[in-house]
């Protein structure tokens, strides 16, 4: 497995590579088996699998929520060997946004609901950088959990819209024995949060409407962000003490 940290070592090494097709996971690394999901359905799809590791700054509303993201490049590299990734991309932020972040990528309607409401400028920096890393890896095909739900439609979108000659693949949420979406975040919850987390995904499963899952997230103790349908999902968003945590059912 080959490890860049420089980008232009990178886009060097990039322009010899002939096998295709070429499948890129980008992550913001403490990766989970929501991740390595990911990345096997990549392997299996694509002759040469590219990872990227990198914790995006732009897309943190919140400064303290960047501070505390986990990390811990060595168990993902250990994890990623194993899985066979052939590269993996371990940029800096002053290589990514060389340019200040003065060029970037907004959207304008879907990315100012749900999340966006809640997080100004998120979906700015996620498109601006998924934007980035995928004109760097140039990849057949990019895999993006369904677990961001929002996330994966507008980088659907900015893919069609830009004409970008890339598949957006959508990998179904993993989930933990008790129904909990695997996010980097659950490694923040304490005991009695982990337990009462799960409560997110069945109240949205079993509840008639969004407002009676709203009623049943309140009543447990979250603070809720959100609860919508929109066409066949239903999403959310809520905290338990600093966490947040999304998820989303179809319904
Ligand atoms: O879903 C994530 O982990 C991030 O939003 C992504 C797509 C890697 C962009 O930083």
């Amino acid at each position: 497995m080959r490890i860049f940290t420089s980008i232009t070592q990178w886009q060097a090494f990039r322009a010899t590579v002939k096998a295709g097709p070429l499948g890129f996971v980008p992550t913001m690394g403490a990766l989970h088996r929501g991740h390595m999901s990911l990345v096997e359905a990549c392997r299996k799809q694509n002759a040469f699998t590219v990872v990227s590791v990198f914790v995006n700054p732009k897309q943190f509303d919140d400064g303290r929520d960047f501070e505390a993201y986990p990390s811990d490049h060595g168990q993902d590299l250990g994890r990623l060997k194993q899985a066979g990734v052939n590269a993996v991309l371990l940029p800096d932020s002053a290589q990514i946004y060389a340019d200040g972040y003065r060029f970037r990528v907004t959207e304008s309607e879907f990315s100012q609901r749900l999340c966006g409401a809640h997080r100004p400028g998120h979906f700015d920096g996620v498109l601006t950088v998924v934007m980035r890393l995928l004109n760097l890896v140039r990849p057949d095909n990019a895999y993006f959990g369904e677990k961001d739900y929002q996330q994966l439609q507008l980088i659907r979108d900015m893919a069609a819209a830009f004409f970008m000659p890339v598949n957006i693949i959508a990998c179904a949420t993993v989930r933990e024995a008790d129904g909990l979406a695997m996010s980097s975040r659950n490694q923040r919850l304490d005991t009695g949060q982990r337990e009462k987390a799960a409560v997110l995904y069945a109240a949205l499963k079993q509840s008639e409407s969004a407002t009676q899952a709203r009623d049943t997230l309140i009543r447990q103790g979250f603070e809720v962000d959100y609860v919508e349908d929109i066409a066949d999902r239903r999403l959310a968003a809520a905290r338990l003490g600093n966490t947040r945590l999304i998820d989303n059912v179809q319904i």
